[in-house]
């Protein structure tokens, strides 16, 4: 990638070229909505109460815990495009009312001191300073307030093909489970809980043909696959090769702590 395409990148507040994130569909996490549903589960959450989705992409989760749990949502992104769709999204599904989606850093989250009852990350923190987010999430929490993350996991220790694909390509920074509870404690959450999964992709597509349809699936693949920064980044050997490994040595974990009272 040029250089000029990733400083446009970095000026959308890009890390990764969105058209990965298109490659998916609406939802770009490991288990996709299967895990949405168990995160959830990890992290009660009322009617009414007010939910932070960060790194909220094309705001599906957003919108699904809005209608499905009657909560009021705060959506961040930091990508102007992402912002965008999930807008977009919100409106197509007359939720304007109950979601509010801000373009802000998830390092410097745009709430008050102890205003959110619950948030939830879904495959962010892989991208960002993660004590730096926590830290910021629990000083947004409201004491007793709940967090949950759905997060790359390293199943084994990563091969350097894998460790350059995972950080320099995708810009991705992860850590085995033990890592990513350590950090949700050093931050001050209790209560830390986690759940590995490997990734099974029947369950994935699942997800996807759920969430898009096989018609708006493979057209949001197409048009991610289409775009030059991912075929030239992407379609090479050593990273065919990476990408072999990666099934077998990566996984995702839930995570969820709360805030001390
Ligand atoms: C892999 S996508 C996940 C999107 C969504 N959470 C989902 O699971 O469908 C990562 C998202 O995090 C956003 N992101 C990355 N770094 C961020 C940051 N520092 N602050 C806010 N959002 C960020 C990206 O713009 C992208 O929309």
């Amino acid at each position: 990638m040029g250089n000029d395409q990733s400083a446009a990148r970095q000026a959308r507040g890009e890390s990764v070229p969105f058209a990965i994130w298109q490659t998916g569909g609406a939802t770009e996490h490991l288990g996709g909505i299967y895990a949405t549903r168990r995160l959830r589960q990890m992290c009660p959450l009322r009617p009414g109460q007010l939910l932070l989705d960060i790194g909220c992409g094309m705001g599906y989760t957003a919108c699904s815990l809005a209608r499905e749990h009657g909560a009021r949502v705060v959506a961040v992104d930091s990508g102007a495009r992402s912002v965008a769709e999930a807008r977009g999204r919100v409106a197509r599904a007359g939720l304007a009312g109950q979601v509010r989606v801000v373009r802000a850093d998830a390092h410097d989250l745009p709430c008050a001191a102890g205003s959110v009852d619950c948030v939830i990350v879904e495959s962010v923190l892989v991208f960002c300073d993660a004590p730096r987010v926590l830290a910021e999430v629990r000083r947004a929490l409201k004491p007793g307030g709940f967090v949950g993350a759905n997060e790359l996991t390293l199943l084994k220790p990563p091969t350097p093909e894998l460790l350059r694909l995972l950080a320099e390509t995708l810009s991705i920074r992860t850590f085995a489970s033990d890592g990513w509870r350590a950090l949700f404690a050093q931050a001050g959450f209790v209560d830390v809980r986690a759940a590995v999964s490997r990734m099974r992709l029947r369950e994935q597509l699942a997800s996807h043909i759920a969430v898009d349809g096989l018609g708006g699936y493979l057209a949001a693949a197409v048009r991610g696959l289409a775009d030059a920064s991912i075929l030239s980044a992407f379609i090479n050997r050593r990273m065919l090769k990476a990408a072999r490994q990666y099934a077998s040595s990566v996984g995702y974990g839930l995570y969820a702590g709360r805030k001390p009272l």
